[in-house]
């Protein structure tokens, strides 16, 4: 199997925090991407293990135009303990304007700054990484395992009217705060701490 270069000149940007484990682990993002690109045609739920990373790849969806593949990746080492992310893998970034990891990172970001001076119950997901490598690209994030997302989101606004209303205002301030693609499916629910929690940024 081939394994991917990582080319920093061809778009590379991560969290300190990321920064201090890669220098710990040295190759354990070439390994777990090359483990990606090996996961073709598998089915929902498969996983694949790095014995010796402690670290579980788990394919979650694949998006309905199969440009994009969605994974979770698990590490549980003695000395990080348990972290999860979202992975989404993007196929074919010339395509889309916005379908790149490394300016999803960066506007990520962004958005955080913006969110800073809105309401402390509402957050962007925490960008961990995002890398481009040729046609590909990766956007990596903190795993929000609480959140309700998608028809579950949508069926939990129709039931509850002071959430739909908050997902409405913040709707109308990212807008005008100049953020495109702002909808209902770039949003979700942390019914935990009533946190609204955003991702797929873009500008
Ligand atoms: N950090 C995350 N943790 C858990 N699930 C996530 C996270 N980010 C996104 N998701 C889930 O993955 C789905 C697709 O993510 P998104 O970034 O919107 O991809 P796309 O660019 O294909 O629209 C979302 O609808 C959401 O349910
Ligand atoms: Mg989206």
């Amino acid at each position: 199997m081939e394994s991917i270069k990582i080319e920093p000149d061809r778009g590379w940007v991560y969290s300190a925090e990321l920064r201090s484990f890669i220098s710990g682990n040295p190759g354990v993002i070439r390994r777990i991407g090359t483990l990606i690109e090996g996961m073709v045609d598998v089915e929902l739920n498969h996983s694949e293990t790095l014995e010796d990373l402690q670290a579980t790849v788990t394919l979650l969806g694949y998006h309905s135009d199969a440009d994009r593949t969605y994974y979770r990746v698990d590490f549980d080492d003695e000395s990080h303990g348990h972290h999860a992310f979202f992975i989404k893998k993007i196929n074919n970034k010339t395509k889309g304007d916005h379908e790149d990891g490394v300016k999803e990172f960066k506007n990520t970001r962004k958005m955080a700054e913006t969110l800073s001076e809105y309401d402390d119950k509402v957050r962007v997901v925490e960008g961990v990484m995002g890398i481009n490598i040729g046609d590909r690209s990766y956007f990596v994030s903190k795993y929000e395992e609480v959140m309700i997302s998608g028809y579950n989101l949508d069926n939990l606004m129709d039931n509850n009217p002071v959430l739909e209303g908050r997902l409405k205002k913040l709707k109308e301030f990212l807008q005008v705060n100049g953020y495109t693609d702002v909808q209902w499916g770039n949003m979700g629910y942390d019914d935990k701490k009533d946190e609204i929690i955003v991702f797929d940024v873009t500008i």
